[in-house]
């Protein structure tokens, strides 16, 4: 299948590694133009080097901080610079494990700049463009959770859930104008995020990790953690032009973990 993006831009971030790089491979191969962003420039920059010379698109790299609104600003400032951007995927980090009670309030402040407000920033600022050229993909990884919270990991079912609604809000304003805007949600996609939750796991239970991870992926019908590969795919797909009547969407890829109907 042509997916049309041959030629077009996507700014990624959180591209230095796991989802993030699995996508903007997936978008590299079809031949997309790239931005790339995570705090590690080393990281960003090589992997700019790497799909640059391995699918002959351009890639440009630049080290980001969700988590300080002044780096973001130079983010969006720079990509400004660097022509439309028709495709963005908004991904980052995801906070450490923890209940419901007793985070610090400064805790959920700076996890909501890094994966809440820094995301609208950057949404906010790249779509206009977007409607106006009558082509745009917004593309924001969460996290299962969004649909089913996970018990160790409250802040991030907390504030995710406060991005899906702000994202089918946007959905339902730019649809008119060729403008998507789609909600991806990863469960047990096999990086360095999920093996260090499972570390975390082995820590608090005593088990070994291999335990910890054969036990969580028994628990996927799939009976199996996904692959960055699995991941780039469907956002490739969603990010093309045949994907045009997919907005407002959640999109589990879940290998069937989350058993619910709806959500
Ligand atoms: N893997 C899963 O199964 C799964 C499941 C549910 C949800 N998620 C969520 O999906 C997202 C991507 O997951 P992943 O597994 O690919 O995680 P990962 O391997 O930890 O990668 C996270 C990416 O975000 C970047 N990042 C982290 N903090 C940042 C910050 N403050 N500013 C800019 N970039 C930042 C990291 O690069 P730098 O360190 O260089 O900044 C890296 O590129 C995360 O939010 C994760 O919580 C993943």
């Amino acid at each position: 299948m042509d997916l049309g993006l041959k030629g077009r831009k996507a700014l990624v971030l959180g591209a230095s590694k796991g989802i993030g790089l699995g996508i903007a491979s997936a978008l590299a191969a079809e031949g997309v133009d790239l931005l790339l962003a995570a705090r590690s420039a080393e990281a960003v920059e090589a992997n700019a080097q790497k799909l640059a010379s391995e699918h002959g698109v351009g890639v440009k790299a630049k080290a980001v901080d969700l988590a300080d609104p002044a780096s973001v600003a130079a983010l969006i400032g720079w990509a400004r610079d660097e022509g439309e951007v028709a495709i963005l995927v908004n991904n980052g980090g995801g906070p450490p494990p923890s209940g419901a009670l007793g985070v610090p309030p400064e805790r959920w402040t700076s996890h909501f700049q890094s994966m809440v407000a820094s995301l609208i920033a950057v949404t906010d600022a790249m779509v206009p463009a977007m409607r106006s050229n009558g082509f745009g993909r917004v593309l924001t990884v969460a996290s299962s959770g969004v649909v089913q919270p996970i018990p160790t990991l409250a802040v991030s079912n907390t504030l995710r859930a406060s991005i899906v609604a702000y994202m089918k809000t946007l959905a339902g304003e730019v649809a008119a104008d060729g403008v998507t805007v789609n909600v991806l949600l990863p469960g047990r996609i096999n990086t360095d995020r999920l093996r260090n939750l499972d570390k975390a796991r082995a820590e608090k239970s005593g088990e070994s990790i291999e335990d910890i991870a054969k036990a969580s992926q028994a628990e996927i019908p799939a009976a199996r953690y996904g692959t960055v590969e699995e991941f780039g795919a469907v956002a490739a797909f969603l990010s093309g032009v045949p994907a045009a009547y997919v907005t407002g969407s959640i999109i589990r890829i879940d290998g069937g973990l989350i058993r619910a109907v709806g959500g």
